[in-house]
């Protein structure tokens, strides 16, 4: 049966995108008459469903172009899975009724979710508990299986390369290294693509853990051609063959991936006498407006969910796969990262355009 009224939320990490999304669902929503009403500040606005926004083509005209989620979100809440004694993953019970009774409560024929992995997974459960729920794919990590691409990435992407480019001025006219640290958690879609797209020399992704003594060698090597600069693009996930992940503590003592960009600004100044600077990128990758790529997709997402809610079709995840936005099981897409496989084009692509993957 289709849902008349949707209900929709944004939750996780945010990243450019969300807004275009949301635009797209009430505009599609609306030529179908649907009423869309929004829950604040991720699936926390669950626990409270009173303070939701109607959400109408007059008042989301211009989101689609603006940064962040006018919804709000939370990256840890009460709504994460956890695994059972049986090692399966679950939801608590009480959570899965105070989700019911707010989309009672508010009329809402289904709930569609703005989400990366771990957000994906409680619209899962929620499916599971007999929840009409529709997933839709955001991250700036691109790690999400069953779709080609999410929306946010593309925009984190152009930040990188922007931010290589600038760095390139600088280390020109230093004769420097500049190592530029990228989010992407486990998986190098981020850091790659803006290498590339920014033209720097070197990439260091998680599926390639680096050895020290090979970025040494070609640091001295192009020294001793009288390379000026270098740009490093180091993913926040990679490690040296030698080493494991870092990780700091945010001021709220959660442990984030973070540091590996100082570590190899330390191991090139000290073995190669190259002066070196390392800065991470941290979230101006994730704020700020989407580009326009950003902004057709999230709108395109939005208007698959709505036709997926107005079709009676639930359970599923919007999905980008060879040039067109369909859907797929959300059981499909959930719970298996997508990195970057050793047969990737880009990969495959990268090293034939000379850039240096830490092999
Ligand atoms: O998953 C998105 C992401 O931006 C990662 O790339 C990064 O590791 C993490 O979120 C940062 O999270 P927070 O905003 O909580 O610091």
């Amino acid at each position: 049966m289709p849902a008349s009224r949707l209900a929709i939320l944004t939750a996780g990490g945010d990243c450019a995108g969300l807004n275009a999304v949301i635009r797209g669902i009430v505009c599609a929503a609306a030529r179908r008459s649907m009423e869309v009403v929004g829950f604040t500040e991720g699936y926390e606005g669950l626990l409270d469903p009173g303070r939701t926004k109607l959400l109408t083509p007059e008042n989301t005209r211009g989101i689609a172009a603006t940064g962040g989620t006018i919804l709000g979100s939370t990256n840890k809440g009460r709504f994460q899975t956890r695994r059972g004694a049986n090692g399966q993953i679950v939801l608590p019970e009480p959570l899965v009724r105070a989700a019911r009774t707010a989309l009672e409560q508010n009329r809402a024929g289904a709930l569609v979710v703005l989400g990366g992995d771990g957000s994906l997974r409680t619209a899962l459960q929620l499916s599971r508990a007999g929840l009409r729920v529709l997933g839709v794919p955001k991250t700036i990590d691109n790690d999400i299986d069953s779709t080609d691409v999410t929306f946010g990435f593309d925009t984190a992407v152009a930040r990188v390369a922007a931010a290589v480019e600038d760095l390139r001025t600088t280390a020109e006219s230093h004769r420097r290294m500049m190592v530029l640290e990228v989010m992407g958690r486990h998986t190098g879609w981020l850091a790659l693509h803006g290498a590339v797209a920014g033209g720097a020399e070197i990439a260091l992704i998680p599926e390639i853990p680096f050895d020290g003594d090979a970025l040494v060698r070609l640091v001295k090597e192009a020294d001793r051609r009288g390379q000026r600069s270098f740009v490093a693009v180091v993913a926040e996930g990679a490690r040296a063959k030698t080493g494991r992940q870092i990780r700091r503590q945010t001021s709220t003592g959660d442990s984030r991936l973070g540091g590996i960009g100082a570590h190899v600004e330390s191991l090139v100044a000290a073995r190669t006498g190259r002066e070196t600077r390392s800065c991470p990128l941290g979230h101006l990758q994730r704020g700020g407006p989407p580009t326009a790529f950003d902004r057709v997709l999230g709108q395109q997402f939005g208007v698959r969910a709505v036709e997926l809610a107005a079709d009676g079709m639930f359970g599923r995840m919007v999905s980008y796969r060879f040039g067109s936005v369909t859907d797929v099981a959300l059981a499909d897409a959930v719970g298996r990262r997508r990195s970057v496989s050793p047969d990737s084009q880009i990969l495959r692509h990268a090293r034939a355009l000379g850039l240096f993957l830490g092999e």
